[in-house]
């Protein structure tokens, strides 16, 4: 089962790593339609919503490795960045983004290097989301857990101005922030109603 495609320019920035890289992505995929596969069994519902993935360009790890100070090569973006492989579980609800990473956690090639919990301590301007990294045959891979709700505030935070802040943009910047907690509060008022709902 492949499910990614890449240009003959990543396969020549990645070199050896490209093939590892792929096989990340797809195992990371495979497992996740096996938790939805197990939750639909168990509850009738499926808990993700979306997963989208993606390997990072060879444009934008090279700007990532410059930034950091650190040589532009593939064993650089393979092994002091995490998110050369990336993909991205979009959830239902709030609960599910939990059952999954801890589901995610248990799958025999993938070994846990560490997580930035942006749901318990969201970041200044409101992003909110877990990323999880893993090691994977020796490459690294970020999983991104996040609810719809999540998950559109972050697009429209990614268009307007992640990583290009202006001066004039506080009116935004603050307005943003306040959908993302509007957001939130809507993310756990759902979980609750969800969760009235089952125990009835
Ligand atoms: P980069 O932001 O990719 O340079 O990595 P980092 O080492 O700072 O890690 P972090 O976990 O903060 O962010 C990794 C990824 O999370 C990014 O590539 C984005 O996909 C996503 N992300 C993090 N912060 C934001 C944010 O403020 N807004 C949006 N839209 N996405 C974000
Ligand atoms: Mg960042």
């Amino acid at each position: 089962m492949e499910h990614i495609v890449i240009p003959q320019t990543y396969r020549e920035f990645y070199g050896e790593y490209t093939q590892p890289l792929i096989d990340a992505v797809d195992y990371v995929i495979s497992r996740a339609e096996i938790i939805s596969a197990r939750c639909i069994s168990q509850t009738g519902r499926d808990p993700i919503e979306n997963i989208r993935y993606r390997i990072k360009s060879p444009e934008s790890m090279s700007e990532k490795l410059k930034k950091h100070s650190l040589e532009i090569s593939a064993e650089n973006a393979v092994h002091k960045v995490h998110d050369a492989a990336g993909v991205r579980i979009i959830t239902s609800f709030l609960d599910d983004i939990e059952i999954i990473a801890e589901e995610i956690k248990k799958a025999p090639d993938l070994r846990f290097i560490g997580e930035k919990n942006y749901i318990a301590s969201p970041k200044e301007n409101g992003y909110r989301s877990r990323h999880l990294i893993f090691e994977i045959h020796n490459v690294c891979i970020e999983v991104q857990l996040r609810t719809v709700a999540m998950d559109t505030w972050a697009a429209a935070d990614h268009r307007i101005l992640y990583k290009k802040l202006s001066p004039d943009s506080s009116y935004i910047a603050r307005e943003l922030k306040r959908c993302a907690e509007e957001l939130a509060r809507i993310d756990s008022t759902l979980q609750k109603l969800v969760s009235v709902y089952l125990s009835r």
